[in-house]
């Protein structure tokens, strides 16, 4: 397997805070068998992408783990104005070891105007846009239409392992649940970010998949989209997105407006909402 978006890089962002702690979470990693992991640290207003400091212990890590995985550089690209400028101006810095691969993610609770504008750039400039677990986001959970836009404009979309058995919440789980029966999901990834804390379990996510959706499927998500986005080429032939281009509504949404599916949010282990817990005493 290989994971496309894990927070190795210690002491850059939120993910791991030492040299050991990546050492560990590559090993992790390796035990669930995962053979090389793509290093996404954050490029935010609170993380800015430090390019100097990210390569030097990108090699760094890379040196120690040679001949137990294998690591690719690329980032967890926030959809800011400065962020996309740069993009621009440097092509494929951000992307999958420059390949062109890139993974955008969004605020939790807004999408601008003027995104898909934005996400339109990105393309024309060469990149393909990957958009991390859309699943998890609270503005996305209130309007999941906006994954099937996102698709039509070509965008592929990433979902968190963790997310399919409810680690993030019920609402991420049935979204994710969803869209993998929907055939709308092209990567699963771990999101690591500590040894523990969200930790890089892939093996757990795959069985799951394969049981629900065969082992095509499995591979597929886990190996080989993966595979291609690394290597910078095309996807190998998807299976046709259920309902895409006609327009028909995700079962969640139409879920959610009967009022049956708590909130979720967009952390992990998100308690029941409000509501849930108050009718529930
Ligand atoms: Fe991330």
């Amino acid at each position: 397997m290989i994971d496309i978006h894990h927070h190795l890089i210690y002491g850059v962002d939120d993910g791991a805070p030492d040299v050991d702690s990546s050492l560990q979470m590559a090993r992790i990693a390796a035990s669930e068998g995962v053979t090389r992991i793509v290093c996404t640290p954050h490029a935010n207003d609170t993380y800015p992408y430090r390019e100097d400091v990210v390569l030097e212990r990108f090699g760094e890590l890379r040196e120690k783990l040679k001949g137990e995985i294998e690591l690719s550089l690329a980032c967890d690209f926030h959809m800011t104005a400065e962020n996309i400028q740069d993009a621009i101006a440097h092509p494929r810095r951000y992307s999958i070891d420059g390949k062109g691969y890139l993974l955008i993610e969004f605020a939790n609770h807004v999408i601008p105007p003027g995104m898909d504008q934005a996400m339109f750039q990105l393309r024309s400039a060469g990149y393909t846009l990957i958009v991390t677990h859309p699943e998890r986001y609270p503005v996305v959970q209130q309007n999941p239409e906006l994954i099937a836009t996102w698709m039509q404009q070509d965008c592929l979309v990433q979902v968190t392992a963790g997310s399919l058995y409810g680690r993030f919440g019920r609402a991420a789980e049935a979204l994710a649940n969803e869209l993998l029966e929907r055939n709308w999901i092209h990567f699963i990834a771990t999101d690591a970010h500590r040894p523990t804390m969200r930790p890089p379990h892939m093996r757990k996510a795959f069985a799951y998949v394969r049981e629900r959706m065969g082992e095509e499927t499995a591979q597929r998500l886990f190996v080989t989209n993966p595979r291609a986005a690394v290597e910078g080429v095309s996807l190998p032939a998807q299976p046709e997105p259920e309902g895409l281009w006609e327009d028909r509504p995700l079962r969640f949404k139409l879920s959610r407006q009967g009022g049956d599916m708590g909130s979720g949010g967009g952390a992990e282990g998100a308690k029941p909402s409000f509501w849930k817990r108050l009718f529930s005493k």
